[in-house]
This record gives structure tokens, sequence and C-alpha cells, in this order.
């Protein structure tokens, strides 16, 4: 079922081409990110890992940036569907959230660890979901291999820099993606009752006031109007 809602949602050529280009985009903020991360790290390993890592993520935001712009370029006309439905269908969200400075290695590596992860699940449906688009299909390929490495080495270092508490790093990140996947949610839905009040409002509040104008309107002298002489102005008034 989920399978059938994704080939529909990929289906759309245009649609296609523009989720290309803003997962280049979130994955190149996200390889902005771990070389800020490598940079902070004390630790030597990870300061390598993370700066592969990086590159990883730049050499992904090129393939998208690349796959999408040929995808657009061959478009022949428009399509109706400009809706990309990235909150069915997300690029590597994690790394949208990255916070590298308000967290320590070994949170880092248990959120990375958990956004690597959901990041190559869902890469591995759109490489099933995009068939019949060979070429962007094996882009997905060629960085489902990345995600998988990512996947793994960041579950490995946490394991080595917090033996002890790495579950327990695991369950606070689970519960911080949870909070962030509510908060998404909640926003969307209040974007959606928002739009729905406002056109209320302009229907059943508005419509009074644009009769009541039309009425005052049709009381107002037509045309040009004598002004009484200077001496007879009220002082109080305007003219
Ligand atoms: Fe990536
Ligand atoms: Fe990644």
């Amino acid at each position: 079922m989920l399978q059938l809602l994704h080939r529909w949602i990929w289906r759309d050529p245009e649609r296609r081409a523009r989720k290309l280009l803003t997962f280049a985009e979130t994955e190149a903020d996200g390889g902005r990110d771990l070389v800020r991360a490598a940079e902070l790290t004390e630790d030597p390993t990870l300061r390598r890992l993370f700066t592969v890592h990086a590159a990883d993520e730049e050499r992904h935001a090129q393939l998208f940036r690349t796959r999408g712009a040929a995808l657009l370029h061959s478009l022949k006309g428009r399509s109706s569907t400009p809706f990309e439905l990235n909150w069915v269908s997300p690029g590597e969200r994690g790394l949208d959230d990255l916070r590298v400075h308000a967290e320590s290695d070994a949170g880092l590596l248990a959120f990375l660890h958990l956004s690597e992860k959901a990041a190559a699940g869902h890469f591995a449906t759109y490489v099933d979901a995009l068939k019949d688009d060979p070429p962007t299909s094996s882009v997905f390929s060629q960085v489902l291999k990345d995600e998988n490495f990512h996947m793994n080495y960041t579950l490995a270092q946490l394991t080595r820099v917090a033996p002890e508490r790495h579950s327990l790093l695991l369950w606070k990140a689970r519960l911080s993606r949870l909070w962030k996947a509510y908060l998404r949610a909640a926003s969307a839905i209040a974007g959606v009752m928002g739009t729905v009040i406002l056109t209320l409002q302009y229907f059943i509040l508005l419509p009074p006031f644009a009769l009541l104008a039309k009425h005052t309107e049709r009381r107002e002298p037509q045309g040009w109007v004598p002004v009484p002489p200077e001496n007879k102005r009220k002082l109080e008034s305007q003219y």
C-alpha cells in the first residue's frame, strides 16, 4: 500500500525534479553542519569520520541537484501538481534538524545514527518506487550505499565513545525526533486551520461591512458640493 503511494508521489516528473532539488539543499546543509562538527570535536577519529561524512553529503547534494536539473530541463510543459509532499516521502530529514553546537559527541552520534537509519529506509523505498526512471533510481542506489555506511559508523562510534550510555542516548534521541515530528505535524495542522478560519472570516464577516459601505455611499451627494463661506465654517471642522 505504502509502495503504491510512493510510486504515485514520484510519478509526476515535475514533482520528482523539485523533490530532488529540495533533497539536494538538505544534503548540502547537512554537509556544512558536519564540517562544523568535525571542527568542534576533540576526538581525532570522529574528526576524520565527520569530514568523510560531510564530503559524502556534499556529493549527494551534487547528485540530486544534477538529476533534478536534468529532469526539470527535459519537461515540455508545466504539470498541475506543485506539492512536493515531503512530509510523506522526505529526504535526509534528520540533517535539517542538526544542532551541532548543542550536542556532545555521543549525543550527536545518537541523533545522526537514527537520522541516517531513517534516510536509508526511505531511500531504499524510492529505489523501488522509481523503477520506471532508471537514472533517478540509480542516484538513490548510489546515495543509499553511503547512508548505510553513515548508519553503521555512527552506531559503532557511539558504542566506542559512550559504551555504558549508548542505549540511553539512543532513546533520548528517539524521543527528541518524536517531539520534532509532533511539532512539524502541529504546525502543519495550525497552517490548515489558519487558512480555514481566515477564509470563513472573509466570507462571513466582510459582507455586512461591504453592504454598509454601499448603503452609506448611496446617501452621499453626487458630484461637486458647494462649500459654505469661510466665516460660516466650524473651527473644529477640517473643511
Ligand atoms: Fe546523504
Ligand atoms: Fe547521510
